[in-house]
């Protein structure tokens, strides 16, 4: 099985340029030096989406512990009680509240909890929680460090006002937290990541998803891998490919070539970027970061997604000089805060703005809500609010978005960024012609990974309607598609009719769930490889030699089933 995976010759893996991995050979070592330090000044509007509010996941404490062995290194160091909460120092005239005054206030209209050694009045934002008020209340008077940190980004509490900023807790006050026993899913990943193979052991892309099905926890497992209802329209994404084959070309020099290419104005290494996808860190601990940093040394583009679990500023900060990413928008009911969100990533530098058009509603992620009754709240204590039933990961974090979007919108993006636009979960080409006509500049075939829509069609077959209905759209704007891709072939096939790059989303998940920063490279490259492979035996040295000539819908090709560049069978 996949432990013994032979170890891939470095030789032949396709050159991913810039790509200097330091292989840390413990995996724990890599998460122990792990400081996610806060740069967070983010404009208000940001924050205001950016807060995530994930908690109302519960099972996040769960979650997080599944790293706490790893953690702990960097917690033992803080030994005193003074020392437990870094970076509170009492500020000149601000008074230590005692722990026991924080224990006082657990109601719904008195409302505190400790992060990171601060004490917070949450009472107004309790009904502003995008995950709900019932997780808030149930941490009431409590420190809530461990349920908040691994979920939200650092500067998700600036969204308080200064007056609810109470200050710090007395440290002396607060008593040593007690040795808690790891539970049975703690020790049953302990033990799964002890038999994780190391990561240029990974030789398919899928091989991360195994791995993660086996390391993560239950909730990241569920969240990342959850779909739409019967979860048909994720099965179909990668099955569609099954329905497209090469038509090889042959006696063609294929001593040289590259898969270096060009999106939307983007240069990229190779013809893949990473979809936008929520929450890094619910697989590890340092989250989106990793992406940047992977994404970074393998010159690939990432898209960040705007319920990312690490701060915008910590993610820009991550990049190398001038490494390209684009900012993913879900627009906010508060359109002012999607107007301030929009100045800042073009401040940042970003490259692109990708305008997610495909979760016009909400959708029953069903694994991801199933999960979350198995690790219900609490029963709320006395005086508190009834519990009601969990959330689901995808729920708790979506409360923000707008359900009143129109075509008026691209509009208004536009009025707010000079950057290129580019529209993800086009899912008919009818749409694709009215984006073209709305003069954005790229479109992402995508139905969400099936998260939203179950039954939607998978991107590929779209990107094949196109091709044969619509061959003009390609001219008037970029078209990119992502949505069960697997294989540098499924990449392949995209390109040749017609994507300029594809994207990936769960994978980079589960290789970041896995492998941290190095699963990320990993990744990149088996594709790279994989791609460089498959055009040199279709024939095609170069992107721009991939042409829809060298695919067609699975033979054999008779009347009916042939496409129209399909030769004498064609109907
Ligand atoms: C999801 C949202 C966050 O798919 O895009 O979970």
């Amino acid at each position: 099985m996949i432990r013994q995976l032979p170890r891939i010759s470095r030789a032949s893996v396709a050159p991913v340029k810039h790509v200097q991995r330091q292989t840390v050979p413990v995996f724990r070592a890599r998460f122990a030096s792990s400081s996610s330090s806060s740069t967070a000044s983010s404009s208000s509007s940001q924050r205001t989406s950016l807060v995530v509010a994930v908690a109302a996941a519960a099972g996040i404490a769960l979650t997080y512990k599944s790293f706490m062995p790893s953690i702990k290194a960097d917690e033992g160091a803080l030994s005193s009680k003074t020392d437990k909460y870094p970076g509170t120092k009492q500020p000149s005239g601000q008074k230590l509240i005692s722990f026991e005054e924080v224990q006082k206030h657990t109601k719904r209209d008195d409302c505190w909890v400790i992060i990171d050694g601060k004490i917070y009045d949450v009472t107004d934002f309790l009904d502003n929680h995008p995950g709900g008020a019932e997780i808030i209340l149930a941490n009431a008077g409590k420190d809530a460090t461990k349920i908040f940190k691994p979920l939200h980004p650092p500067d998700a509490l600036e969204t308080l006002d200064e007056s609810q900023h109470l200050g710090p807790v007395d440290p002396l006050t607060v008593p040593e937290p007690e040795d808690e026993e790891p539970t049975e899913e703690e020790i049953s990943i302990e033990e799964a990541r002890k038999t994780l193979p190391p990561v240029d052991s990974m030789l398919l892309v899928n091989d991360f998803e195994d791995w993660a099905e086996k390391v993560l926890s239950g909730t990241a497992w569920n969240y990342y891998k959850s779909a739409a209802d019967r979860e048909i329209t994720a099965g179909e994404n990668q099955d569609a490919f099954k329905r497209y084959y090469f038509r090889p070309r042959i006696l063609r020099d294929a001593t040289h070539g590259s898969i270096d290419t060009e999106f939307v104005g983007m240069k990229t290494n190779l013809p893949i970027f990473i979809s936008p996808a929520a929450m890094a860190k619910l697989g590890h601990p340092l989250g989106e970061v990793n992406l940047t940093k992977g994404a970074g040394k393998c010159g690939i583009v990432q898209g960040i997604s705007i319920n990312a679990s690490c701060s915008l500023d910590e993610i820009m900060a991550a990049r190398e000089k001038g490494q390209q990413v684009m900012f993913q928008i879900y627009l906010n009911k508060d359109r002012k805060a999607s107007e301030a969100l929009l100045h800042k990533v073009t401040e940042l530098g970003a490259s692109a703005i990708i305008f997610t058009v495909d979760t016009a509603w909400r959708s029953k992620r069903t694994r991801d809500v199933r999960a979350k009754v198995a690790v219900a709240p609490p029963p709320s204590s006395e005086g508190q609010e009834k519990s009601k039933a969990p959330l689901g990961v995808s729920q708790a974090i979506s409360g923000y978005q707008d359900t009143n979007l129109t075509w008026n919108d691209i509009g208004f993006i536009r009025k707010h960024t000079n950057l290129p636009i580019i529209v993800k979960g086009i899912q008919s080409m009818e749409d694709a012609e009215l984006c073209a006509e709305h003069g954005v500049e790229g479109i992402i075939l995508s139905n969400h990974g099936g998260r939203q829509c179950d039954f939607a069609p998978a991107p590929i077959d779209l990107l094949y309607e196109m091709r044969i209905n619509k061959p003009e759209l390609f001219t008037k704007l970029d078209v990119m598609m992502d949505g069960g891709i697997r294989s540098g072939a499924d990449v392949v096939k995209a390109l040749a009719l017609g994507a300029r790059a594809v994207g990936l989303g769960r994978s980079f998940l589960y290789a970041n769930g896995t492998h941290g920063e190095d699963g990320v490279i990993r990744l990149c490259e088996i594709l790279a490889e994989e791609i460089q492979n498959t055009m040199r035996n279709i024939g095609a040295n170069n992107i721009s030699d991939l042409k829809p000539e060298l695919v067609g819908p699975a033979g054999p090709w008779v009347y009916g089933n042939a496409p129209p560049w399909g030769g004498k069978n064609k109907a």
